[in-house]
């Protein structure tokens, strides 16, 4: 491979001007792609890791300086694609071990006994052990040197484990500096997500057009071996230590639970779940206590760790094969029941995707009764794993089967199995309607897509009724006490058919519909019963003053949202794959909500055609390159002679690697048709209008894509120009005057690893801040990373504070 051996130029990257900035990153994107092709597919690795990591480094530097590189085909960006790079591998000084398991009390009872027949103590005598949860995470690692954190590693085989150095430094609550801490000290425990946030994480991957992680464990083992820092530093992963590998001699402390408290000393989050016990009887009544929080504790955990206490006796014990012989695992029994799948129903959501549930026979799953369970999307019925993956080489769920539940922590219930054998013999496939069964409209998926959904819009009531609901969400407008009840009654009388009906109900109509609704309810109730409804004389005219009152709240809840800020506004449109973050960055960016459709309007002009698309998926042609191609395509049209335009086209063809151009030419059948390939893309290309969305990296393709589908449905735009008839928008996110920063003028240099240039700015602005190009004596801070070149010297010139990445996140908290 000759690119390989190229070497990386040494410019500072501050000298560069955008063009030769998009090439080096184009030929870097080229060298790196065929560097991770060699080591993942072939497993034949071109480049050292030093070497590897270099391309890398100044891959991620480009971008950096110059944000408009980072497309959606980055290799910084790319998600959920085959790893693009590979973490260095690292020798742990101390093996990383694994404990044996313990499931019922007797095994308890045994493990403490052997304990002290190993140590030659009475079958009676005391010993004291420690008992924690066992936090259903990942191990990791953390090796300080000098009180600094140096490398942080992954468990991988016990001996050898993954450098995720980077990723880890994004974990808050980790201490960055240590006092009073040995010269080397390797504090190990367990990276994990908590509940709250794997449901956020999961509704981002959602908003992204991104497949749901399956539980909190995979959440964040996809976080922690994330490529891009930036990812991980959006996942809020958390850690405890409960355990440590090399440490330079003697060991502060002389038991296991005083070599944790000495941990929190330092400053690391430690289990506060953690006990001395001095016998069996002692460790299975704090099992039983922490079995009983399980449910609430917001985080998972699979059991419990019992550990002699004394390390003088885990000295003394030692270990057999893998694991300690002074420790067990005492597992939980697996959240998991069978029972029979009795239906399955189908809810139409917000956006009219179908959604499977499988109606269950209650069963007792962990303690909690459990009749309903998720069934994903039309291919989770056709073949399921626990992990979504097919299993057994592809089976159907039918009704009637007998299927195994599973519960992980909070998380909505799955089905994981089921017991073909058990089949009875009159279950059929189940037969995915293809036609919504709230409007009868026809219910289609795309090709490529695993949801199917119901083209009805705005006829179909039940996708009307999930975007009221989500309309008046907290996030959106929150809109205090308008539930459920609420949006079914007043949507069946026909007083809220969109989001602007809100703001024109009146007391009298909202009443009347509560009242017609009573009536409804209690003559299906008479009906239910088989018995005659009550002669009803009239409506009742006095009025139930607790009532009353309620709707004059309801209507005051909605008056007070008729000031709403334009994230909230763009937000509460329900609009698919704009989410909360998606609707933040859209009214960051464009703050005034003209600004915004008049982008969104010009976008949907801009927007790039098939023949465009048909190149930029083609394998080898990075955003960058396809860009420069196609401009010079563009161009040829211009060219009016024959020698001129001969001589054009060679330029056209000179700007391809030859690889390149053998597949370009393999794929269309000779140079002619790549030529008229190119041109047709020129003149499909997007305009900048298109891509001042797509290409933001905080709104990208797939949200500007919806967002211009949304906009071209005539009864959508509709409905937003009522809406904004009604209400008055604020901008978004006030900007906070009580921070470290407010009023201070901060300049970034170099290269950042935890946030692009543009993410740091908008952070440092809302926290008051005011972000300059320049460095002068003005300027308070300047953020400098790796690669600073001039504006650094600057700021030792005019005597200005720098600071590192870390020290600035550390000043503005995070
Ligand atoms: S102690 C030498 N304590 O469980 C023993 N491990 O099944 C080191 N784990 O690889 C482990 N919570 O990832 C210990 N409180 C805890 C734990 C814990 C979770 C994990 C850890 C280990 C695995 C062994």
């Amino acid at each position: 491979m000759a690119a390989t051996s190229d070497k990386l130029s040494d410019k500072p990257i501050d000298s560069l001007d955008p063009q030769a900035a998009a090439a080096e990153h184009a030929r870097l994107g080229e060298r790196i792609a065929e560097a991770d092709r060699l080591y993942y597919q072939d497993d034949a690795p071109a480049l050292t890791d030093a070497e590897y990591d270099a391309l890398r480094r100044r891959y991620e530097a480009l971008e950096a300086q110059f944000p408009a590189l980072r497309t959606e085909d980055s290799l910084t960006v790319k998600v959920g694609a085959a790893p693009s790079s590979k973490f260095a591998k690292v020798t742990h000084a101390v093996p990383m071990l694994s404990l044996s398991n313990a499931f019922a009390d007797e095994e308890v009872f045994d493990f403490v006994a052997r304990v002290r027949r190993f140590l030659g103590l009475a079958a009676d005598a005391p010993v004291a052990m420690t008992a924690e949860p066992k936090i259903d995470g990942l191990s990791c690692s953390l090796r300080y040197e000098n009180g600094r954190l140096a490398v942080a590693a992954t468990r991988g085989d016990g001996a050898v484990g993954e450098d995720v150095t980077a990723n880890v430094r994004t974990i808050a609550g980790l201490p960055h500096a240590l006092d009073g801490a040995p010269h080397v000290l390797e504090v190990r425990g367990e990276i994990y997500l908590s509940h709250e946030d794997f449901r956020a994480i999961n509704a981002r991957q959602e908003e992204r057009g991104l497949p749901p992680f399956a539980n909190p464990r995979n959440a964040a083992a996809g976080s922690l071996r994330q490529l891009d820092a930036r990812i991980t530093a959006e996942r809020p992963l958390r850690f405890f230590a409960y355990t440590w590998g090399a440490v330079t001699p003697p060991l502060p402390r002389e038991t296991q639970s005083g070599m944790v408290a000495w941990f929190r000393q330092l400053g690391f989050p430690v289990n506060p779940l953690t006990v001395v016990c001095q016998d069996a009887e002692a460790l299975l009544a704090h099992y039983r206590m922490i079995e009983t929080r399980r449910a609430s504790l917001g985080y998972d955990i699979d059991g419990v760790v019992y550990k002699v206490d004394s390390l003088a006796l885990q000295d003394r014990l030692g270990f057999v094969s893998r694991s300690p012989r002074w420790a067990i695992a005492h597992k939980f029994a697996a959240e998991k029941a069978t029972t029979v799948l009795e239906g399955i129903d189908i809810q139409v959501g917000r956006t009219g995707a179908l959604t499977p549930v499988a109606k269950l026979r209650p069963v007792t799953v962990g303690g909690v009764v459990v009749s309903n369970a998720t069934l994903h999307n039309e291919d989770y019925i056709k073949a399921v794993g626990s992990d979504g993956q097919p299993i057994r080489g592809g089976i159907d769920i039918r009704i009637g089967d007998t299927v195994t539940v599973q519960r992980a922590g909070d998380v909505i219930p799955q089905i994981i199995d089921v017991a073909l054998e058990q089949r009875p013999a009159t279950a059929v496939p189940y037969a995915f309607p293809t036609v919504c069964p709230a409007c009868g409209s026809h219910a289609v998926r795309d090709e490529g897509e695993s949801v199917r959904r119901c083209t009805g819009g705005l006829i179909c009531p039940a996708q009307s009724v999930e975007r009221l609901r989500h309309f008046v969400s907290r996030l959106a407008f929150d809109i205090e006490g308008f539930g459920d009840v609420y949006i079914q009654t007043l949507f069946q009388a026909g007083l809220i058919k969109a989001p602007a009906d809100l703001f024109t109900l009146k007391f009298d109509e909202v009443k009347a519909a509560i009242e017609q609704r009573r009536i409804q309810v209690s003559d299906e109730r008479y009906a239910a019963l088989g018995k005659e409804p009550p002669k009803r004389q009239s409506s009742r005219k006095s009025g139930d003053p607790d009532e009353d009152k309620a709707i004059k709240n309801l209507l005051n809840a909605i008056e007070a949202r008729r000031r709403v800020s334009l994230n909230r506004f763009i937000f509460g449109l329900g609009i698919r794959h704009i989410g909360e973050t998606t609707a933040k960055a859209l009214a960051r960016r464009f703050p005034d909500v003209d600004m915004l459709l008049a982008a969104i309007d010009a976008a949907a002009k801009g927007r790039p055609g098939e023949a465009w698309f048909a190149l930029s998926s083609f394998p080898g042609i990075g955003p960058v390159t396809l860009a420069r191609l196609v401009e010079a395509a563009g161009n040829l049209e211009a060219t009016a002679d024959e020698a001129g335009a001969a001589l054009a086209r060679s330029t056209v063809l000179g700007r391809l690697g030859k690889a390149q151009r053998a597949a370009l030419v393999e794929r269309y059948g000779d140079e002619e048709a790549v030529i008229a390939a190119l041109e047709a893309a020129a003149a499909a290309r997007p305009t900048d209008a298109y891509r001042l969305l797509a290409d933001d990296g905080e709104i990208g393709t797939v949200a500007t894509n919806s967002l211009i589908e949304f906009f071209a449905e005539a009864h959508n735009a509709e409905a937003v120009a009522a809406l904004l008839a009604q209400v008055t928008i604020e901008p978004p996110e006030a900007v906070a005057t009580q921070t470290a920063i407010a009023g201070k003028i901060v300049v970034f240099t170099g290269s950042l690893e935890l946030m692009t240039r543009d993410e740091a700015k908008a952070k440092a602005e809302r926290l008051g801040a005011k972000v300059s190009g320049s460095v002068s004596s003005k300027t308070d801070f300047v953020v400098a990373g790796p690669g600073a070149g001039s504006k650094l010297k600057d700021a030792e010139k005019h005597g200005v504070k720098v600071l590192s990445e870390a020290e600035w996140l550390a000043l503005i908290g995070g």
